[in-house]
């Protein structure tokens, strides 16, 4: 079936689930220098309040509570940004009926809610590497075997496939973005997610950092910047389908710590720890087609984005309450 989805027009109502997080809070204040109405729900669980910006709308709700679909009719909102989860894949291994609540739960009543409100366009934040598993193939495609092996990569999973499932009925398109690992600016870097971050947390505090493993693991790092094109050229475009975010660029564990000590102005080696089960070895997106259907190109190289985030890092981490 083909949807007739008109574009969205100037200044329309969008809603950021998980706005107050590391990539929501990006996409908002994209979304709103666009001039759109901004509406973010977030529960505050990891996202911090100070991240949700002034012009924004606040809602401090849980995902699974009921009331989703009111807020959506209220605020007329075209499309969801569909961002909120549970993303510590350790955690998720931990309590996977939690992991699930949140996000397979949580992900089917914003599908519900979407279609109760006559939502136009839903773009869901999905995960590459947790989804694909230990990759058949060097470079990823989007077509590439789903073998999540963590409770976070199978909750990511059925996500996508509830959203697909449900979308006839309710009527939404849907877009799923699978990104590589995201990095930024306002990275958390206190948990066991995100490694730049926390490493350059730890280095920035005069501490060790340490490398799981060989070092010779690799992965596909993408800033923030482009994950951000990406869902702002999804609204957009109004192609739906699915799309990898990623560069293409595989870089080594061993070969990123020597890039955020560089940008940290730190010579001392890594210490080097057991590696962590159920981590894929080699991980590197193929974005080619999110590049033709989304018009996206690489905006932020990995050393750029190392010096920005170190920068970032810098002056911000007092206040994160880090360090
Ligand atoms: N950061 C990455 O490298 C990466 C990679 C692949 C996929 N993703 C996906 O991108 C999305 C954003 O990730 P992030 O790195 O910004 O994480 P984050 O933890 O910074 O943001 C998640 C936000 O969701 C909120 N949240 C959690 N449970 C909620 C609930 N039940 N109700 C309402 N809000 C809730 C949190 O408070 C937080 O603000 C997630 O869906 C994640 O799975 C991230």
């Amino acid at each position: 079936m083909t949807l007739h989805v008109p574009q969205p027009s100037a200044g329309c109502s969008v809603l950021v689930t998980g706005g107050a997080g590391f990539i929501g809070s990006h996409v908002a204040d994209a979304l709103l220098a666009q001039g759109h109405r901004v509406v973010i729900l977030d529960d505050l669980s990891t996202g911090d309040r100070r991240r949700v910006p002034a012009e924004a709308r606040f809602v401090k709700a849980d995902l699974r509570e009921p009331g989703l679909d009111a807020l959506l009719l209220e605020e007329k909102v075209d499309t969801v940004f569909h961002l909120a989860a549970q993303v510590d894949v350790r955690k998720s291994v931990e309590n996977p009926v939690f992991d699930a609540e949140v996000n397979v739960l949580g992900t089917i009543r914003v599908a519900q809610a979407a279609g109760l409100a006559g939502v136009v366009q839903v773009v869901f934040s999905s995960s590459s590497g947790a989804i694909y598993g230990d990759p058949e193939d060097i470079v990823a495609t989007e077509d590439h075997p789903l073998n999540p092996c963590s409770p976070y990569g199978v909750a990511k999973l059925a996500g996508e496939k509830y959203l697909t499932a449900l979308a006839p009925d309710a009527g939404y398109l849907l877009t799923i973005l699978r990104y590589a690992n995201v990095y930024g600016p306002r990275q958390d870097g206190r948990g066991e997610a995100g490694v730049i971050g926390v490493w350059m947390n730890r280095l920035l505090s005069g501490q060790d950092a340490v490398v799981n493993g060989d070092g010779r693991q690799t992965r596909d790092f993408v800033h923030v910047a482009d994950a951000v094109a990406a869902n702002q050229a999804a609204f957009l475009h109004r192609v739906g389908g699915t799309f990898n975010v990623g560069t293409g660029v595989e870089t080594s564990i061993s070969d990123l710590y020597g890039l955020v000590a560089g940008a940290c102005g730190v010579v001392a080696p890594p210490r080097f720890g057991p590696p962590k089960p159920c981590e894929q070895r080699r991980s590197v997106l193929d974005p080619s087609r999110a590049r033709a259907a989304l018009g996206l190109r690489e905006l932020v190289p990995l050393a750029e984005g190392m010096r920005a985030t170190s920068k970032w890092f810098r002056l911000h981490r007092a206040e994160q309450g880090l360090g």
